[in-house]
């Protein structure tokens, strides 16, 4: 069926060393890992780290992801990265994620341009998706996830929608060790946004596409996650910059 992916988002964390130092001790674990074919393991480091990452995993089954891009190809675009440069070293990239979205003015509208940026350089999507506490508290959760996903596929044909990732990244759960419970984040990811997808395209396409979850994920409560139906992995904050709790989590999407 769909085949889980976990991927570690190390945010703006591990200089360029310190992300050799971690992928020496993540890579041979990791590549048992992807190598069973149980389970895809991407690693998505900042961008500057981004091509001694890739050339560390060449010759393995882990993959590497940005965290960000930028729609067009080139020009005069200050600090951005245009997604030409990235397929040249990564299969993957975060999109939406709620700290670009909170602290870096991304849209609704951005991330759709963005995501069909990525596909059209045959990259793939991680679209993260969540609502804040705020708003889980006033029973919103199903409105703004829900908006989310039908704005980010806006024009996205039903094939290029199969091979997206989305990540269902409750807000209040981010960073916060306080973790969605596995039920509450089947409910909204079977629910809310397999739901919108079935309303854009189709119940098949729906029930094709990868859904992360991602908030507090620990070598602890991820066998939760991983035993809920509508969850296919997840994206790993701070237990992905520790090489053994992000193998503990990696090994438990196989097990
Ligand atoms: P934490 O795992 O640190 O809560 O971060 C989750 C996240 O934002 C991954 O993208």
């Amino acid at each position: 069926m769909r085949t889980p992916i976990v991927a570690g988002n190390w945010k703006m964390n591990k200089t360029i060393a310190e992300a050799r130092e971690l992928v020496n001790a993540l890579r041979d674990e990791l590549t048992r890992v992807a190598a069973s074919g149980k389970a895809q393991v991407v690693l998505c480091p900042p961008f500057i780290a981004i091509p001694q990452v890739a050339a560390l995993v060449k010759d393995t089954p882990i993959k590497v992801g940005a965290q960000n891009l930028f729609w067009e190809v080139k020009g005069a675009f200050t600090g951005e990265v245009a997604p030409t440069m990235l397929n040249e070293v990564c299969d993957y990239v975060i999109i939406g994620h709620s700290e670009r979205r909170q602290y870096f003015g991304e849209t609704d509208e951005s991330v759709n341009k963005k995501v069909q940026a990525a596909l059209a350089h045959h990259l793939i999507p991680i679209v993260c998706v969540g609502e804040n506490l705020q708003q889980n508290e006033a029973g919103q959760t199903q409105a703004v996830v829900g908006a989310q996903v039908r704005a980010a596929f806006k024009e996205i044909s039903r094939d290029d929608a199969r091979g997206i990732v989305i990540a269902y990244e409750p807000i209040w759960a981010i960073g916060t060790g306080k973790a969605a419970s596995g039920p509450g984040a089947n409910a909204v990811i079977g629910l809310t946004i397999r739901g919108a997808l079935a309303d854009l395209y189709d119940e098949a396409t729906a029930q094709a596409i990868r859904v992360q979850y991602g908030g507090s994920v620990t070598p602890k409560n991820v066998a939760e996650f991983f035993a809920q139906p509508e969850i296919d992995g997840a994206l790993v904050g701070g237990a992905s910059l520790v090489a053994a709790d992000f193998i503990a989590i990696c090994k438990a999407a196989v097990e």
